[in-house]
């Protein structure tokens, strides 16, 4: 669970913004550290930094979306439209701050900032919530097939807890 910063608390990448679906927290995480770097550049380097992390933004949003539509999630509609709402304010800011606009830049970073707590909490929390139950299904499925398998050469069935089971090898996140 996600909480969102006091004005005293820095954002940076900590556990309390672990999700627990693998490829997300990757992107998450980067989106952490591209912010934080934004934030503490000084302002002529901010171009650059505000492109990439545009780049950034496409493809993370490019992934949940796909992972949205892909497994046919069902409240996807509106957290596709955010994403689009605010790689829309990205683009515009990142144009502004081509033109020595800075304030801009640092008003998205705030607001980023703001922003970004909230909707991992609120959405993507729950697209990495299906995402795992449906690993969780597949593994049991395979799981499955296998026992079978092995049942139909007259092999002992593999304990349970050595197949199928979602607890990955560092024991960081569940999937
Ligand atoms: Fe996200
Ligand atoms: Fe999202």
């Amino acid at each position: 669970m996600t909480t969102g910063p006091t004005t005293e608390e820095a954002f940076i990448w900590s556990d309390k913004f672990i999700l627990g679906y693998r490829p997300i927290d990757e992107t998450h995480e980067e989106f952490v550290d591209l912010v934080r770097q934004m934030e503490a550049a000084a302002d002529p380097d901010l171009p650059p930094l505000l492109a990439l992390f545009a780049e950034h933004a496409k493809a993370h949003f490019d992934l949940e979306n796909q992972l949205m539509v892909e497994t046919e999630f069902p409240p996807r509609d509106c957290h596709i439209d955010e994403h689009a709402a605010v790689m829309k304010s990205i683009e515009e800011v990142l144009e502004l701050v081509n033109h020595g606009q800075y304030a801009y830049g640092r008003s998205l970073i705030d607001e980023l900032i703001r922003w970004f707590p909230s909707h991992a909490d609120h959405l993507d929390s729950a697209l990495a919530h299906w995402m795992c139950k449906r690993s969780l299904r597949k593994t049991s499925g395979v799981a499955a097939q296998f026992a079978i398998a092995l049942n139909a050469m007259g092999e002992r069935q593999p304990r349970a807890s050595s197949i199928g089971s979602a607890e990955p090898a560092d024991g960081t996140t569940p999937c």
